[in-house]
């Protein structure tokens, strides 16, 4: 049954007696919980937020929910890790509820200042009339851990041209000086980002637009992020309102990137070439990168998207974050790879290997059953017209990802993956790979698939709901042949 709004915006304090306690026993019967994703202890999670390396730790905060799965009262809650692999969940992070986040502590970032964590986050408020005023709002993390909210916002008027769509504050330094992007959305109703500087992260210029080649794409830019990779600049973003074409944009909203010369910081100037989708999966959303010690830059997404509904709904709880993932840019992309930490996960164990051709049929391989895994398989000396492999399969279902020879596309079929949703986007999402050998490296979990496909050239990741019989693995070549080459690690 759906909340009224009233419901919806209320804090966890606020929530009726053993209400909680009836989310956690419906979480606990819940077979679609994830074994090695970050997930929600209740409720709903949505962005990752304030990703960042602070005294030993990476921290990772999300936008919660904790009463409901839809989109009401925003908290950061906060988790942490020493590896980007194992993440300890550490409370709540960003408490809402206050004069400038009465209505929620919405998204934003976290860099290290004089041995503190600056949080940088959007504090929505709605008025009387239902209104909403955004205000853009610090909170500081000391050694010990805690975290306080400095009183005033930080920036509190939306400048003149934009709507009170604006939100997201992504900052880094450049040299002594901070900058900042936030998500906007003119007063025409097109999305944009705009720029910001400061010396000491709480006295801020309004300095513009960032002048992009794109004038009218959609009607709101979400969660910007800018970074320099390889000496390039890269902007990353979430707009809504662009139109499906063909292969591209299948999904409710988008999440892409610009690849250019770096920004002009003076002019604001970004020459850039096409806007690039950053996955090609289902549910995809709202990423944000950060910085690791040793220099690489590493992006987290939030593996859903906004107004659907996903079958864990009814479960008390929606929602995870991907895996974290490397990346690099290669010909005029970005490259996503799952960071190298990930073979932590393998325990030190061997695996589990196997070389076959197949030839016309769809064979099943029992010891490469499983529900949460590693997988990585190469296909080579393809003849066939289309190849791929079956994934949760079992008597009725099966996640089906091939490649299709003569239309050199990547396919992902979850049409038969078990509980459905978001049918009205279609079922099937492909793309166009040229090449002679596919490798696909498969990071499956209970309830989602990840899959890099040649070195990370391209992402699909996906939330599928199988039930918890189908754990078959099978791989097939039809029209033809192929050689298979799999290693699996149990998660
Ligand atoms: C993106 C988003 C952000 C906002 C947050 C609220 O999913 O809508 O723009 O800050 O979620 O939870």
């Amino acid at each position: 049954m759906k909340m009224t709004r009233k419901q919806r915006y209320r804090r966890i304090e606020q929530a009726e007696p053993g209400e909680i306690g009836k989310l956690e026993a419906l979480i606990s019967a819940c077979t679609w919980r994830q074994h090695y994703h970050i997930q929600p202890i209740t409720g709903l999670l949505n962005d990752p937020n304030g990703f960042s390396y602070y005294q030993g730790y990476y921290h990772l905060f999300y936008q919660w929910f904790p009463l409901g799965t839809e989109h009401g009262m925003k908290y950061w809650y906060h988790t942490r890790s020493t590896d980007l692999v194992n993440w300890e969940d550490v409370g709540i992070g960003i408490q809402p509820g206050d004069t400038y986040d009465s209505h929620g502590a919405y998204s934003g970032s976290a860099i290290e200042k004089e041995g503190q964590l600056y949080l940088m986050y959007t504090g929505n408020t709605r008025d009387s009339s239902w209104i909403r005023h955004p205000y853009q709002c610090l909170a500081i993390m000391d050694e010990s851990g805690s975290i306080t909210k400095v009183d005033q916002p930080v920036i509190s008027e939306v400048p003149a041209g934009y709507t009170e769509h604006f939100r997201d504050p992504k900052v880094w330094k450049h040299g002594d000086t901070y900058y900042g992007v936030i998500g906007a959305q003119r007063e025409d109703e097109t999305g944009c980002t705009v720029l910001y500087r400061s010396s000491d992260l709480r006295n801020w210029t309004f300095l513009g637009e960032i002048q992009t080649q794109l004038p009218k794409f959609g009607y709101m830019w979400e969660c910007p992020d800018y970074m320099e990779l390889q000496g390039q600049g890269v902007l990353i973003f979430s707009p809504q309102g662009i139109e499906r074409q063909g292969d591209w944009y299948n999904n409710i909203f988008q999440s892409g990137y610009l690849i250019g010369e770096p920004l002009d910081l003076q002019t604001r100037h970004f020459k850039h070439g096409p806007f690039q989708e950053l996955d090609r999966g289902f549910d995809f959303y709202a990423p944000q990168t950060m910085q690791s010690p040793d220099g690489r830059r590493i992006l987290v997404g939030w593996m859903g998207l906004p107004d659907l509904e996903y079958p864990t709904d009814e479960r008390g709880w929606a929602h995870c974050l991907t895996i974290p993932r490397q990346l690099s840019l290669r010909e005029g992309k970005l490259i996503q790879q799952p960071v190298s930490e990930m073979v932590k996960l393998r325990g030190g164990k061997e695996g589990k290997h196997m070389v076959s051709t197949l030839h016309n049929e769809t064979r099943s391989f029992a010891e490469f059953a499983g529900v949460a895994y590693e997988l990585k398989c190469e296909i080579r000396d393809v003849d066939a017209e289309v190849v791929g492999i079956e994934l949760r399969a079992g008597a009725e279902e099966k996640t089906v990802l091939q490649y299709d020879r003569l239309a050199q596309k990547v396919i992902l079929d979850r049409s038969r993956s078990g509980a459905a949703l978001a049918d009205q986007n279609g079922n099937v999402r492909r793309c166009v790979l040229n090449a002679d050998v596919l490798k696909f490296h498969v990071f499956m979990d209970s309830s989602s698939v990840e899959i890099f496909v040649n070195d990370g050239e391209e992402v699909f990741t996906s939330r599928i709901f199988p039930s918890k019989e189908s754990v078959e693995i099978r791989l097939f070549a039809h029209g033809g042949k192929a050689e298979f080459q799999a290693s699996k690690w149990d998660y």
